[in-house]
């Protein structure tokens, strides 16, 4: 199995599958910026299910088996269900889905039944008005609820809720959403607000750090740090000292993670990006579509992944700031 620069193998595949979304986060896809003259993709340009399905098989040959279908906003794109069974016929995997939830409500039954394995949902505040601010949408909490007990029902659980806290918008969130989901199995992740892409407006001031959240969480439950759960793991994670429950804290800004990265993105387009913050991402449609044949695209993708460097978070400084990077919604978080 090919190990990049700095000695890391490739065992996690996000899959991009849109670069559409309901929603626009202001953390992610800023409305002034992704407006209605915004240039999406068109769907000449997006892989199709079977070239996901055929890549998919030739980076589970160079050792991924976490395969995370994300977005924009995954749910958007039509009979999602299809590529989930696609994928799972891969031997060995784990294959999960991060959603904003909305749509989970009306496909939560026929993605498990389909084979998917997990669901993680973004949430970044209970109250409808905060949000709103932070989503800029008007679609009330309640219907990403509801597609958290649909995924309950299909037999998803437990769940991972993220949420990204940004300072002086939803900071009452972090409490709130750690009360709502104590007891429940479910596992709220808390996300300092990060700088990817170059649209989100990001500050520094505006991060809330992980010892601070922790900090107001402990006010509430005392909580005690649990080991990682798997090797990599980007969360740190802890358990309610009551017994009913952990949380996670993912501390990009404050405590990069860049050492264990073994991740990589395919965004919708069937670019390559081996780091979130990557301003080039390596083209496989072309080959793919010039047919290829799979030795030729896994022998590309070895010597790709064999020349990666990439530690972003643990680089950055004024000197990156300016830096061209992709946006989140492009490849995925
Ligand atoms: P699990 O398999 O459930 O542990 O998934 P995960 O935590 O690896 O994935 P998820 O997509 O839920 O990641 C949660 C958040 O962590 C993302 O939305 C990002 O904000 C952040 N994150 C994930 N991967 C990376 C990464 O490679 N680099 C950085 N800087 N942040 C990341
Ligand atoms: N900072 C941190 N996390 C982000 N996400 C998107 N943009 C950002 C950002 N700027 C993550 C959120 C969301 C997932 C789809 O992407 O966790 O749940
Ligand atoms: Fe959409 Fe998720 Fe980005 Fe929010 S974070 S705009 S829900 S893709
Ligand atoms: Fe991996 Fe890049 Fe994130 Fe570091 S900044 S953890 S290298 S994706």
């Amino acid at each position: 199995m090919p190990r990049d620069r700095l000695g890391r193998s490739l065992r996690d595949l996000r899959i991009s599958v849109t670069d559409r979304c309901s929603f626009r986060c202001t953390y992610c896809m800023p409305r002034d910026i992704f407006g209605s003259e915004y240039p999406f993709l068109k769907r000449e340009e997006i892989l199709t299910f079977e070239e996901i399905r055929r890549l998919a098989g030739i980076f589970a040959d160079l050792g991924a088996r976490k395969f995370r279908i994300t977005g924009g906003e995954p749910l958007l794109r039509k009979d999602l269900d299809r590529l989930v069974s696609m994928l799972a016929e891969i031997e060995g995997k784990e294959l999960a889905l991060t959603t904003n939830g909305v749509l989970l409500a009306d496909q939560a039954e026929a993605l498990a039944a389909a084979g998917l394995d997990r669901v993680t949902v973004s949430l970044d505040s209970l109250d409808d008005e905060v949000h709103r601010r932070m989503s800029d949408t008007s679609i009330p909490v309640a219907s990403v609820l509801a597609g958290i007990k649909a995924a309950e029902r299909a037999g998803l659980s437990p769940l991972k809720i993220n949420a990204v806290i940004r300072r002086g918008v939803n900071e009452d969130a972090i409490v709130e959403l750690a009360r709502r989901f104590h007891g429940s199995g479910h596992i709220v992740r808390f996300i300092e607000f990060m700088d990817v892409g170059t649209t989100n407006g990001w500050s520094l001031a505006e991060v809330v750090p992980a010892e601070e959240m922790l900090a107001r969480l402990a006010e509430v439950y005392p909580l005690e740090p649990l080991l990682a759960s798997y090797p990599g793991e980007v969360a740190r994670r802890y358990r309610f000292s009551d017994g009913s429950g952990e949380v996670g804290i993912i501390a990009s800004v404050t405590r990069p993670f860049c050492g264990d990265c073994t991740r990589a993105r395919l965004a919708t387009d069937g670019r390559l990006f081996t780091c979130l913050f990557a301003s080039t991402g390596f083209d496989l449609r072309g080959p793919l579509r010039e047919g290829a044949s799979d030795e030729e695209i896994r022998r590309l993708l070895a010597v790709r992944w064999t020349a990666r460097a990439d530690r972003y978070s643990e680089e950055r400084s004024a000197a990156t700031a300016g830096t061209e990077r992709i946006e989140m919604s492009y490849i995925g978080g």
